[in-house]
């Protein structure tokens, strides 16, 4: 829980589907903030790509410092725009806040909260239940590296993948202590140690180093290609698992699919007891932007994770409950096998909240 005094929220749309399930995010969350006086006062922030193309700023000057020094939370939609194929916008914002808020733990539940959601065969709700740690400040993400030769036959390109000890450890710690205050039995730390020997060698003997003062929770290390593969096959043996930037990113778009599509995930990027920023794990997807097709149970999850950040667990617990019932109820988009647009399935579960 933060040790800051704010109740402000920044709300940022951003792009595409964004606004449209923000819309719905908040429709719960100002229910919620009301019937239970939690205080909490919603600020928007129009940092998007309609913005960018207009004025060329991303960010304005001091953004950044007003949401460290002045906000609780960021609740943020999508980035994304055909128009700016380099999405500059978009890592300047995003990336930016992940790593000038110093936002180290990337927070990714894989959580079915439908039988019926479920794509794999035999499975139900007790096999798809445990969380993703991804490191979200280093790896591949850092952007070093460059091209020598550039356009010629014999241009090189270099991306570096970057681990440091301070980020690596603080990230399985995190993942150990999650296990500790949840009750979770064991921690998966995966990563590509038989082929990248230097970064992969950090990883395990931090991992390792770590595992020794946790001595009740087990832990076992995988290779991410296995990884992916058991995730499949067995999902029921994980609990906790840790991974770096790149490998976090991939494997948790296969933990939405898991819990019933994109539109389904929940994520949290969390620097403990500072300013953290919470958002659906889906894309802007711009073909189905401004169509009210959107499935915005992605985005309330989110709301619902960010109010359990901010030491609300019931009022996250009402959320999580109401979504469920309106899963069950078939009152859903169509991704999930409903008829509802995105407003009619927002309201679906705004109406289901016992508050
Ligand atoms: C995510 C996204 C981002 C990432 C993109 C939009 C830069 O895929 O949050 O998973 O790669 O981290
Ligand atoms: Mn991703």
């Amino acid at each position: 829980m933060p040790n800051q005094t704010s109740r402000k929220i920044a709300v940022i749309p951003g792009d595409g589907i964004g606004p449209e399930v923000i819309d719905a995010g908040l429709d719960v969350l100002n229910r919620v903030n009301d019937a239970r006086k939690l205080g909490l006062a919603f600020v928007h922030f129009g940092w998007n790509a309609d913005e960018y193309l207009r004025t060329g700023i991303s960010i304005p000057p001091g953004g950044m410092d007003d949401i460290r020094n002045n906000y609780a939370a960021v609740y943020l939609g999508a980035f994304g725009d055909p128009r700016i194929p380099d999405m500059k916008h978009a890592a300047d914002i995003l990336l930016g806040m992940r790593f000038q808020l110093d936002l180290y733990v990337n927070y990714r539940p894989v959580k079915l909260l439908n039988e019926r959601l479920c794509p794999l065969k035999d499975k139900g709700r007790k096999d798809i239940d445990f969380v993703i740690f991804r490191e979200n400040t280093e790896g591949a993400y850092v952007g070093m590296g460059g091209n020598f030769k550039k356009g010629t036959s014999e241009e090189i390109a270099i991306q570096e993948d970057v681990s440091t000890r301070k980020g690596v450890e603080r990230i399985i710690r995190y993942a150990f202590e999650f296990a500790k205050a949840t009750g979770r039995k064991s921690v998966c730390m995966s990563d590509k140690n038989n082929v990248m020997r230097f970064g992969g060698d950090l990883w395990l003997r931090t991992f390792e180093e770590v595992a020794k003062e946790y001595p009740a929770i087990e832990h076992f290390h995988m290779f991410v290609d296995a990884l992916t593969m058991q995730m499949v096959r067995a999902p029921e043996m994980f609990d906790v698992i840790v991974t770096n930037n790149m490998f976090g990113d991939i494997v948790t778009d296969l933990g939405a699919a898991l819990q019933g599509g994109l539109g389904m995930a929940a994520s949290g990027n969390i620097h403990p007891g500072r300013v953290s920023l919470f958002e659906p794990i889906h894309g802007s997807a711009p073909k189905y932007a401004g169509k009210d097709v959107a499935n915005p149970i992605g985005a309330i999850l989110t709301a619902a994770m960010m109010l359990e950040y901010l030491g609300h667990s019931a009022e996250s617990a009402i959320i999580e409950n109401a979504v469920i019932a309106a899963i069950d109820a078939g009152e859903t988009t169509h991704d999930l096998g409903g008829n509802l647009g995105t407003r009619a399935a927002g309201a679906a579960v705004a109406g289901r909240l016992e508050l």
